[in-house]
């Protein structure tokens, strides 16, 4: 497979600054390197800058650095929009997780230019569907998958509205265990999959995972993957701002990776919210490759091949 890595060294959408040197510290502990010795083909695009956006106001006293976030979204978009219409495989390596507004509303952009409809595997401890509106914080790191589903306030952010938005229903949310009174309304009304901690405990993450990945085939849809640190449990991966107790487990989060391997379905992947500034040796950093190494087909025991 060629694979593209583009950096994305956004913070503004988070409330502590460190997510800038994300992009770095994978390439510092080798995610190129991991994936040619699986047998792919790396190119690294370098870092991305965002475009500048004089022209907006805030919506509101309460969001911050929105002509950041504008200026992001709008190059990240446009990045994703070019990416998802060729045939490589873009790995945006943030950056906090407010780059997910570009990169999803441009992959889906180009999924929908060719005939298939973006389903996208959110996984985080928070759901990150906050509005413009809803956002009690001003983080606009707590916004991206609701600019990407269409929710309505956004259109400034791009300057138009998303012509090819992410329908709801065909995001899974997975690992969740910080949601806001907003944010479960919305998700609710909107019909996104979540799939918490709870339920994760309950019933295993794989069994969960299978039948997302069966209706993905079953629609012939192209799966985005968006993974914030904090999916993870924080003993494992501390580097991280928003940390949340109870997280995935190691092998939880291998598994899940492993699956979409199998599975064949995934063609784009963030890496969102490492902040280098607070890891403990690189743990965080080389954990997060590790997964990605995952995801591209290392396995410990060649057995026959199952399908999910
Ligand atoms: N819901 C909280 C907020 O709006 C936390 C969001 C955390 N998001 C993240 N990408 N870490 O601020
Ligand atoms: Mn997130
Ligand atoms: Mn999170
Ligand atoms: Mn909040």
């Amino acid at each position: 497979q060629n694979i593209v890595l583009v950096g994305a060294p956004v913070e503004e959408g988070t409330g502590r600054r460190g997510c800038l040197m994300g992009p770095d510290a994978y390439r510092t502990a080798g995610l190129a390197a991991t994936l040619e010795a699986l047998g792919h083909y790396v190119l690294d695009d370098g870092n991305l800058q965002p475009v500048t956006v004089d022209d907006i106001r805030p919506p509101n006293a309460i969001v911050k650095n929105f002509g950041a976030y504008a200026g992001w979204t709008r190059s990240l978009f446009k990045k994703a929009s070019d990416l998802g219409t060729g045939d490589s495989f873009p790995i945006y390596l943030g950056g906090d997780h407010s780059l997910a507004a570009g990169t999803v509303a441009g992959q889906a952009k180009a999924a929908a230019e060719k005939g298939r409809p973006l389903f996208v595997l959110w996984l985080d401890a928070h759901s990150d569907f906050h509005t413009l509106e809803s956002t009690d914080s001003g983080n606009l790191h707590g916004t991206p998958l609701a600019f990407a589903c269409g929710l309505p306030g956004f259109d400034a952010v791009l300057g138009t509205p998303l012509t090819h938005p992410v329908s709801a229903n065909r995001v899974e949310i997975m690992g969740v265990r910080s949601i806001d009174e907003a944010e479960r309304d919305f998700l609710v009304r909107h019909g996104a999959g979540v799939s918490d901690m709870r339920r994760i405990d309950e019933e295993g993450i794989g069994k969960l995972l299978h039948p997302f990945l069966n209706r993905v085939r079953a629609e012939n849809g192209l799966l985005h993957v968006s993974l914030d640190v904090d999916f993870l449990d924080p003993d494992i991966a501390p580097a991280v701002g928003t940390t949340v107790p109870g997280g995935a487990t190691f092998r939880e989060a291998h598994l899940v990776m492993e699956m979409l391997h199998d599975s064949g379905l995934v063609t784009s992947l963030d890496l969102v919210e490492l902040n280098p500034f607070l890891d403990d040796r690189g743990k965080t950093a080389r954990l997060m490759v590790d997964l990605t190494g995952s995801l591209f087909g290392r396995r410990v025991f060649d057995r026959p091949t199952r399908s999910y």
